[in-house]
């Protein structure tokens, strides 16, 4: 079986087209050195114009859904674009692809390449560990109430596979000490697993998880972090979050192809659960009809043929995200949610329900209005003024969320809450 892997790899080297990369013109860093500008200190909304204009975004509408969906960089696109061409062209899968992302993909998130595995989505990361977890009936596992259904349904199922009981706490929007407390009056001798939502989906509350893992711990329980909400919007470092694993989407705030993901399964705690895709490339010996050891590394969840130039998009967008610095995302995404915050705060009948605790904050938005239904507004605000948005119907919220990554800009933030303050004033 080693034959195989190895011949995968010299074969693929061999294409002619393919030995150009890492490179030649389609080098991700030729291209930023090329492109990125420079940034001048706070205020330099012309830094920001210039890398709205280095993402693949139609200008007809005004794109504040990364929540939902995230654009990617004009250049990630176009070395797909290649890539599959190129691939395909010469029906070759391009598999060491896979192995030249491992590296990037796992320093950018602060992990070891041998703790993560190219995935779809993070439903997929998240369902792998729900599947994964060896759990008897009783046994409990406590979840954010805010959990998407890609975060929760993995978990859902596990009530029916293995009749565990799911235990729910609301994450509180402005203290962190009350977050920690409910969730450890929730622990029981049964309880196995606690799952967060690193940043939650509905109203972009940022949660403690490195208090969160200390506390998991102290109890002996697994935990795990879904945060499809927060690579590529916030710096993430998983060796310091200490989670033992976390599963994120490539295509939000990462800005990747559509149908990529990662999930980091900490080494020391990988043999822990049970992979529930396996096949080819998940082994590092087998013989029919008993022998099989898996791969020591967390690659052991990917398998069969995959789509590499997906893959290769995820270490092309973290090296772009890489080169404007993730402090500076995080901080770019403080500054538009609290313009937008300010502006909405001038709206009497708006309420805004995403934290005001800055430790919580993220570059999510959410806010609704006393004077104009939730599908109203949205409605307006895409048709009059051209802006995709989304709402948050979730725990009845009934609410509208804006989410606000770099390609966003103040200008587009203060159209914003002008066509807001339009369109409730003809509630
Ligand atoms: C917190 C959270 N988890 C999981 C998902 C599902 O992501 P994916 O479509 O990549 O599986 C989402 C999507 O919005 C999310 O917000």
């Amino acid at each position: 079986m080693t034959n195989r892997r190895d011949f995968l790899k010299t074969s693929a080297l061999a294409l002619p087209g393919l030995t150009a990369f890492g490179r030649g013109p389609t080098n991700p860093e030729s291209v930023h050195d090329a492109a990125m500008p420079e940034f001048k200190g706070i205020g330099d909304e012309d830094y920001w114009e210039s890398i709205r204009r280095l993402y693949a975004l139609i200008d007809t509408r005004t794109y504040m859904n990364t929540g939902g969906l995230g654009p990617v960089p004009l250049e990630v696109l176009e070395r797909f674009r290649q890539l599959t061409s190129d691939l395909q062209m010469q029906s070759e899968t391009g598999h060491d692809l896979i192995e030249q992302a491992r590296e990037p993909v796992a320093t950018f998130l602060g992990a070891k390449p041998s703790e993560i595995a190219f995935i779809r989505n993070a439903t997929e990361g998240n369902s792998a560990i729900a599947s994964g977890t060896r759990l008897h009936p009783g046994d409990e596992v406590i979840i954010d109430a805010s959990a998407h259904p890609g975060g929760a349904i993995p978990w859902l199922n596990q009530i029916k596979a293995s009749g565990i009981v799911i235990k729910l706490f609301e994450p509180n929007t402005e203290d962190s000490d009350i977050i920690l407390d409910r969730i450890g009056a929730l622990i029981t001798s049964k309880t196995k697993v606690i799952q967060v939502s690193h940043v939650t989906a509905p109203t972009g509350i940022l949660l403690p998880v490195a208090r969160i893992a200390e506390l998991a711990h102290s109890k002996n329980c697994w935990f795990h972090v879904d945060g499809a909400q927060s690579a590529g919007m916030i710096p993430v470092h998983l060796g310091n979050l200490r989670c033992d694993s976390f599963a994120t989407s490539g295509h939000k705030w990462l800005g990747a192809m559509h149908g990529t993901g990662v999930l980091y399964i900490r080494e020391d705690r990988l043999d822990e659960i049970v992979p529930s895709e396996i096949g080819a490339y998940s082994d590092s010996v087998y013989h029919l009809p008993d022998t099989f050891e898996y791969i020591p590394t967390a690659r052991r969840h990917e398998s069969g043929t995959r789509n590499a130039p997906l893959v290769d998009s995820v270490r092309n967008a973290c090296s772009f995200l890489g080169q404007i610095g993730l402090q500076r995302v995080r901080e770019r995404g403080l500054e538009l949610t609290q313009v937008l915050r300010t502006g909405l705060e001038s709206i009497p009948s708006i309420e805004i329900i995403s934290p005001s605790n800055i430790e919580l904050r993220s570059s999510i938005l959410t806010f609704r209005s006393s004077t104009q239904s939730y599908s109203k507004l949205v409605d307006i605000l895409a048709k009059e003024f051209h802006f995709r948005l989304r709402v948050v119907t979730e725990q009845d919220l009934n609410a509208i969320r804006v989410s606000l990554h770099v390609f966003n800009t103040l200008e587009q933030v203060d159209r914003l809450v002008e066509g807001i303050r339009k369109a409730v004033s003809n509630g």
